[in-house]
């Protein structure tokens, strides 16, 4: 068996990578699949830069940490540009993101929502802005990362949940218009998964033991994601085994929205 995941498998063999959000969760744990499958090439951009070059260090020569807030025109074209010795990128990864306030929509103050939006929403848009030039033509695929809040509703995660809608109609906005552009864009919409996002989800209420009860038990698994789990839909849907498939908002959430 070669060192693929569990079934052996290298679908990303001689791809080039661009994965945000890759010092953590599940951006840190898509790129380490994505090296272990095979990949020639990896772009790791997230603001933190320390975790970026251990994880780079890790990975070695194939890796290229570009530390940069995803939110910052600037800093995201300067970031690609430092791509610009690829002949073009085949897979691009937003999973960079934050939860913001524990709040409803309309409590929320204007510069927690703008916060939360210029991340989660322009981040996003910035990465599909940069990349997508660089991807047309190539069998290439996108998976940005929204959220079961991106689904349905949240109603003490408000600007979040807002913006993980945003979000899904991203995905199927650009997936339809690149239908024939040899681009496929899709979106995995994860459940509660054990991240340090979702530590500080729990952490932010009086009463952490019972609010990671009440969320475990909203999954009808009653418990937890892990990381490895949401990759594996995320891997699925970036390779060539997902060929047909675009502008699909996937739920990988124990059962949350069934
Ligand atoms: N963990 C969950 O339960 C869960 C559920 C649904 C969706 N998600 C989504 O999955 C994605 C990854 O979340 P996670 O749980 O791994 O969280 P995490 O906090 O562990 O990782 C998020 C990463 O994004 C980076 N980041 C944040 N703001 C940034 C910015 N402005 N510029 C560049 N990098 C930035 C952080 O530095 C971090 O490395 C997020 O988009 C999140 O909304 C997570």
């Amino acid at each position: 068996m070669s060192e693929g995941d569990s079934t052996g498998a290298q679908r990303f063999v001689g791809k080039a990578a661009v994965v945000t959000g890759a010092a953590s969760g599940l951006g840190l744990d898509v790129a380490r699949r994505l090296v272990r499958e095979g990949v020639r090439a990896i772009a790791l951009i997230d603001r933190d830069a320390a975790a970026l070059a251990r994880l780079a260090a890790e990975i070695g020569p194939a890796a290229r940490a570009i530390p940069a807030d995803v939110s910052d025109e600037a800093a995201m074209a300067a970031a690609f540009s430092r791509l610009a010795d690829w002949n073009g990128i085949d897979v691009l990864i937003t999973a960079a993101g934050i939860l913001g306030p524990i709040t409803d929509v309309a409590s929320c103050a204007p510069a927690d929502w703008d916060r939360v939006f210029a991340i989660n929403v322009r981040g996003t848009y910035l990465a599909l802005h940069h990349a997508v030039p660089r991807m047309v033509g190539r069998n290439a695929a996108i998976v940005c990362f929204s959220s079961t809040a991106g689904l349905a509703a949240a109603p003490t995660l408000g600007p979040y949940s807002a913006s993980k809608g945003a979000i899904v109609m991203m995905t199927k906005s650009l997936a339809v218009h690149l239908a024939t552009q040899g681009v496929r864009v899709n979106c995995v919409c994860p459940g509660s998964i054990e991240t340090p996002m979702l530590e500080q989800n729990l952490a932010g209420g009086p009463d952490p033991a019972g609010r990671a009860a009440m969320y475990r038990a909203r999954h009808p698994m009653n418990r937890f994601g892990r990381a490895e789990e949401v990759t594996e839909a995320v891997l699925f849907l970036a390779s060539p085994q997902a060929s047909y498939m675009t502008g699909v908002a996937l739920p990988v959430d124990g059962g949350r929205l069934a």
